[in-house]
Parts: C-alpha cells; structure tokens; sequence
C-alpha cells in the first residue's frame, strides 16, 4: 500500500517544482531512502525535516523516489504523533504557489514515518521493510541516507548497527550524516574516527560544519576564483592588514549547560565554523572547485603552515550569569564555579611566504551586544591623502563576507569601491544597489559593491542537497578534523586552568573584551583583575616559580611545565649568543620526541632575535623513514620550529636516513657520513648545546638500554636498534654527546614521575639506565624537569 500511494505521487509531481539543478554530480536514478535518526529532536525539528522537505520538492522531478524514516527510542505511539506535529508545521519557499505546496506537503506527509530506532531488531527490521518495499514495487535502489541527530557518544554504536544491518546491496550508495562535536580533543577525535572507521567508509561519512552551507562561506572560493585577476596582487602579507573572523550572538548557554559546559566556545565555535572560514579564505585555490580532492587536500596543507597557538594567542571571557546557570542546570552548590569560557579570541598566524605575518582573529562570544557573522578582510592603507580625507580612494579598503543578521540583515559580500568592482558568475546571486541607510564595519553601505543571493537558503537544506548529489567538498574529512583538533588541542590544554575574564553581557559590555594584538600576542585592551584564588575554588592555584636544585649530583631547574619551557629556551638564546660572541657559530643538536614541542614553539613565537643565521641545527636521533614522513624527527623539527626562523639552508643538518633511495642499509654508510660531516663543520666535535629527553626505560637519544656501548669506541654517530616500532634508529653515541659543552636534559609530564624517581636513586649503569651514561667531560649538564614529573 505504501509503496503505491509513493509510485502515484511520483507520477502527480512530475509536473511542477522548481527542480532547479544546482550543477552537481550525476545522481544515480532510482529510490533513496532517507532516515533520520532522532527525527523528533530539536536540530530535526529546527531544520532537518525542512531541509528534506526542500530536497523533496526540487527533486521530486528529477528520476528519483524517496520514502522517509523518523527514527526514535521512543515507542511509535509517542513518537509518531511527536513527529507528525513537526512535520504539520513544514512550509514551502517563496518561490512554490500555494497549492503546489499543499499537494507537495500532503505526499510529503505520506512518505514519511516513524520508528522505533533503539536495538539491533529495530534496524534489521527497517532494513528488511526497505528491501520489502523495493521488491514489491520493484524499484531499483539509488541509495539510502541516514543522518545521525543523536549525540556523538551513540555515533559509534548506531554506525555498527547501520553497517551490520542496513548495508544496501546491488551497488546503491551508503551515506551517513554526522553532526559536531567531533570528539572534544585531538585523542578523542581520533578515537571516534577510528570507531566509525570500523563501519563506514570515509566516502561514505559527511561530516557537517553548517557554517560550510551558509551562502556566503560557500561563495568564498568562488568569489576568490571569479575575481582572480583583482585578488592575485593584493591578497598577499603586503596588502592584507589581517583577517578577522567573528560570530558574536546575543544568546546565552541556557537550556545546553551540559553540553556547553564540557565544550566551550573554542571547541563549539573556533574549532570548526571560524577554522573552516579561515580555511577557505587561506587555501590555495583549487584548480577545480568541484573537485573534493582537491579542495579538501588544500585545506589539509593551510594547517601545516598554521603557526601553534598558545597561551599568549587567546583571551577568554564568560558571562556573568553563566556561573548560576551552571549550577542551577548541572545541579550544583552555590561556590562551584566553571571556568568554560563563553567568549574567545584567538590570533593565529600562517606562516607561509604569501601570508607570513598577518594577524588572523578569530573571535566568538554568547551574550555580546548583537547578532552578526563575518570574515573581514582589511587591507593597507596604501595612499596617503594630503586634504580631503573623505574621497573616496582615502576610506578604509576591506572585502567582507558577511553572514547574516547583524546592521546588513541579510548574506551578502561586499567590496569596497575604492578597492574593484567584483564579478559574481552566478545567476543565483544578484548585485544590490538600493540601500538602507546603514554602516557596515565603519562604511556607509554606499561605499561598498553589494552582492548577495536572489534567495536565501538555509545552510542545513544546502548542505543536505549536497549530501544527496554526493558532493564531499563541503563536509569534514577525518584528515582535516584531526588536523583541526591537532591545532586547538594545545590551546585547550593550556587554557585548562585559565580564568575567563567575566563580562556583564550585551550592551554592558562595553569596551571590556576589547583586544589588543601585539606583535604576535594578544592581550585584553583593558585592565581588569577580577578574580583572586579564593573565587576560583584553588582551580590555578599554583605558584609559578622556577627552582634551582641538584639531580643525579648535577645542576636541575624545575617549573611548572610552562615556565621551565620559558626557561630553558632563555638558557639556550644565551648559549647560542656566548658561542655566536666567541666563535661566530652556535652548534646545536636537538632530539625529538614530544616533549621539545613546547621549546620549539616558544623559541618560533619568542625568541626573534635568536641567532638564527650562525645557528647549525644537527640531529641527536633519527628514525629510519623518510624525511617527509610524520614520524621522522626531523619532520617534527621542521614542521614545529625550522619552517617559522629564518635559518640558512645550508645550517640545517638532518641525518641521513635515506641514501641511494633506501633506508639505513649498513654499507651505504649513512652513519660514517653524518660523522664526517660533524668532524668537518663542528670544532673539536664538539656541540656547544645538545637538547636530550629521557624515554620511559631510560633510553636518551637511540641508545636504548640492554647495549654494548664500548662497542661504538670512538664513533660519534652508529646505527642502534629501537624495541618500539620503526626499529632502526641512527644516533649519537655517549662519546659525541659526553664531549659537548653544555647538555640539557627535559622531562616533562606526570607519566615520568616514576622513572624520575628511580632515576634519583640508581647508579650510573649505562647499559640498564642509559641516560645515566650522559656525563659531559668537560661541559655541563643540566636537567630541566618540570613539576608534573618531579613531584608526580
Ligand atoms: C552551533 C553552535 O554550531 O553554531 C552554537 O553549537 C552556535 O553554539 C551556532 O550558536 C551558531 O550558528 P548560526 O548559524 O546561528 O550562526
């Protein structure tokens, strides 16, 4: 029965409908079902069913059936009469009559049911009603799309169920719809990727960023294509002044505390809607737009040239009610406090020879004094005018894709007059001459070129059109979310403790979260110390001075994390400047491992007048991969600290892993050349700084314990063997490291708190703790071990 009432529908819309094709792939003919799980919940209710609605009637036409499924954890006889008020509320675009509408909705309605979506049965048994029906009317099958609106943490269960259960055969297409978050940190993002890994194909997941549907973010590469011949000599460090990427909201948190609090506006906001703009406006432009290869591969290497961000590249605010909402939604006693920030700025810098130096803001708040999304780019201000300082050539210069809402009240982009007259190769897009008496970012709207869509469409029913045409390009691969994560997760992790600046919200405001940006730092304008220890439950409490002490009987500095990173890169600028005073040259090798990271960034993002120029960069360690590969340390070293100084080329001495197109084989002698090239360039061999860590079992460079070391003699680089995977290794030997002048060693972090304290106790026993064979002759040693490892 079912099945007849939709080949008769089918039939009665083949008539009318905009149809409209947008210009996408081939849709494959045939029935498509569509199911949304948690059908009746508030993204559902908000825009999923209306975005389905939309597809519905434009492609009602085109060759396709369809059947919908709401599905729930509710019984049918709640759950079904919750999704027929959701879907009695459904309303067409301006553009379909009246009565178009009415039949559409009608047959909409019909193809539409609930279900019962909780265990396995609950599946196997859809699945085999789709089957059924298929069979029935015999129809062939285009393919069928569930979109997950349930919270992340059922993602990797219902995708189990999905692949076990309702896998279409004969070659229809699978596509499953995953909404944010996607994981709340780096580790985590990568495990659910690798648990819906195990069910789906990377095809086969669309990963939604709404933002990537809005109108205007989606015009961003074409407009940046179209207007190619005008972008290309001003889109570069000496035009651009910065960027700023903003969504301010006047909304609070209320009702999603639980959610919020856990997340934040970094993680809701920054991490994926502001990154994927500032993405779109930074990648190279892809030869072909339609091409998701392409696109999402250029946006993959945007993140390689990301400088980190850090402390001193954020301020956060927070609401001032947020606290009592927090309590009175998550249950708690009047003194608990949360430190989840509700506003965020954050400066970030690519650091690439066309964008090096460009501020890059990206800003998002609850509660601020208007509604309004935009990217702004603002340029120099290259003329200089001599008396009429309103002409037009003498206004600010800036292109802003606007988003919505805000003094504008609709998406549009404009360009500055003063700057050229964009071309928009669209028919959907129109240019606006007819203004409001409005102000856009400091201009008149009178003095920009004004374009925007003839109709204006929902992000979420764009998106869900391009999920249907198959389209990848503006979803979130699992490169580019890890890529994502793997540049907000130092951030978050440093701003754990942090207390917002609390602001009154809205017009209140005021100038309060105003921002400063300084050199590479940014600060709030304004002095404000709001909190003191006792308002934040001890959460920070921590002191902040640095420690001298004694080690193994030789020199130790101890810190928190943070400020013996500070330390030790300070220790290092003054030896690099001593050895540049003595002997115009500073030899330094460095190891790799995470630990460094934090030294590598503050040496890019603090040390400026950090010798460079007469620094040698050598190696203390190499895996036996190639270069390009993550984990070779030298990658680490280049992607983290060399690609952002300016050191010359020829300073830069990896280890040669890799000769005669293989790896570490024995008589191409790698090792014997790394040693030449060390007694060739560094007086006497010996360094005047070299950078250790300690692993868990003790070993320090690659020479892991269980080693003949008096094997190596006299060599300074060998071959070693790694008990972790990739076993080959080339290292320094005890004797290069032991004739240095000076040795650092870093520990950080709780998981060494053991080994730090076995190691305070042991005596030297190179071959069991190898570390402990790190005695410089006549240089010094001095340990670097953060609290975190020494106190435990
Ligand atoms: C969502 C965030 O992803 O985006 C919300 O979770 C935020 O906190 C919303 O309000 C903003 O979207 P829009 O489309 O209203 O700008």
């Amino acid at each position: 029965m079912f099945a007849t009432v939709l080949l008769l529908l089918v039939a009665l819309c083949a008539q009318g409908g905009n149809g409209e094709e947008r210009g996408e792939e081939a849709q494959r003919p045939g029935h498509v079902t569509v199911v949304i799980v948690g059908g009746t919940g508030d993204l559902a209710k908000k825009y999923l069913w209306r975005g389905f609605f939309e597809l519905y009637v434009n492609k009602v036409k085109g060759g396709n059936t369809f059947s919908f499924y709401g599905g729930g954890l509710s019984p049918a006889d709640k759950g079904k009469p919750a999704l027929f008020e959701i879907l009695k509320a459904l309303s067409c675009s301006k553009d379909v009559s009246q009565e178009r509408c009415a039949l559409l909705k009608e047959q909409f309605l019909r193809l539409t049911q609930y279900r019962e979506l909780k265990t396995l049965e609950n599946y196997q048994k859809l699945a085999k009603d789709i089957e059924q029906d298929l069979k029935q009317e015999g129809m062939t099958e285009a393919g069928r799309l569930f979109y997950l609106s349930v919270p992340a943490f059922a993602y990797a269960d219902i995708a189990d169920k999905i692949n076990s259960s309702c896998r279409p055969t004969s070659g229809a297409w699978l596509r499953v719809v995953l909404e944010k978050p996607f994981g709340h940190d780096f580790r985590s993002a990568q495990v659910l990727a690798s648990q819906l890994g195990g069910s789906l194909k990377d095809e086969e997941m669309y990963r939604i960023d709404h933002y990537l549907g809005k109108q205007v973010v989606a015009k961003i590469l074409p407009f940046r294509k179209e207007n190619k011949k005008f972008l290309d000599p001003i889109w570069n460090k000496h035009h651009i002044e910065r960027v700023e990427i903003v969504l301010k909201e006047t909304l609070d948190a209320k009702g999603r505390i639980a959610f919020y609090d856990q997340y934040g506006v970094i993680r809701d906001v920054l991490q994926n809607h502001l990154t994927e703009v500032m993405t779109l406006l930074s990648m190279k432009l892809p030869k072909n737009l339609s091409n998701s290869e392409e696109v999402l591969n250029n946006k993959l290497q945007i993140f390689r040239s990301l400088l980190p961000v850090g402390k001193k590249q954020a301020v956060v605010g927070q609401y001032q009610a947020y606290k009592t909402e927090v309590q009175q939604e998550l249950n708690k006693t009047k003194d608990h406090v949360s430190i989840t920030p509700t506003f965020a700025a954050v400066l970030a810098y690519i650091d690439d020879a066309q964008y090096e130096g460009i501020p890059i803001l990206m800003i998002s708040g609850k509660m601020l004094d208007e509604r309004v999304g935009y990217a702004r780019i603002v340029f120099k201000n290259d003329i200089f005018c001599v008396q009429n300082h309103n002409s037009v050539h003498c206004k600010p210069k800036q292109i802003v894709f606007y988003f919505g809402h805000g003094s504008l009240q609709y998406p549009a982009v404009l360009v500055s007059k003063n700057l050229f007259k964009p071309v928009l190769k669209d028919a959907e897009w129109k240019e606006v001459t007819e203004h409001k008496d409005v102000n856009v970012l400091g201009l008149p709207i009178t003095d920009y070129y004004v374009h925007t869509p003839k109709v204006q469409r929902e992000a979420y029913s764009e998106l869900i059109s391009h999920i249907f045409a198959g389209r990848k390009n503006s979803f979130i691969s699992t490169e580019n979310l890890l890529a994502s994560w793997g540049l907000w997760t130092p951030l978050l992790s440093s701003l754990a403790t942090s207390f917002p600046r609390i602001y009154p919200g809205g017009a209140e405001n005021g100038d309060l979260l105003d921002i400063c940006v300084k050199g590479k730092e940014i600060s709030y304008n304004s002095e404000v110390v709001i909190i003191s220890n006792d308002q934040m439950g001890g959460t920070s409490a921590k002191g902040f001075q640095v420690m001298q002490g004694k080690f193994r009987g030789t020199d130790m500095v101890s810190a928190w994390s943070e400020e013996l990173v500070n330390r030790l890169a300070e220790d290092l600028q003054e030896a690099a400047e001593a050895a540049v005073r003595e002997n115009g040259v500073f030899h330094l090798a460095l190891s790799g491992g995470s630990s460094p990271l934090a030294l590598f960034h503050r040496l890019a993002l603090h040390h400026f007048s950090f010798p460079w120029r007469e620094t040698h960069v050598w190696m203390v360690d190499e895996r036996c991969v190639p270069l390009s590969e993550a984990e070779s340390n030298f990658n680490t070293l280049h992607d983290h600290l060399l690609q952002h100084v300016r050191i010359p080329y020829y300073n830069i001495h990896p280890m040669p892993v890799q000769l005669n197109q293989r790896l570490c084989v024995e008589e191409d002698r790698g090792a014997l050349l790394y040693e030449n090239e060390i007694r060739a360039l560094v007086n006497g061999s010996s360094f005047h700084f070299v950078l250790l860590g300690v692993g868990y079992d003790s070993h320090t460079a690659s020479l892991f314990p269980g080693s003949k070391w008096d094997e190596h003699g006299e060599k300074l680089v060998v071959m070693t063997e790694s008990p972790a995977k990739p076993h080959q290794r080339m290292s320094l030997t005890f004797s290069a490291i032991n004739q240095a002048r000076r040795v650092a060693v870093l520990v950080m972090g709780k998981g060494k708190h053991e080994l730090v304290t076995q190691l305070s106790r042991v005596k030297d026993n190179s071959d069991k703790w190898p570390i402990t064979g790190v005695k410089p002759a006549s240089g010094t040693l001095v340990w670097y071990i953060d609290y975190d490892a020494l106190l435990g």
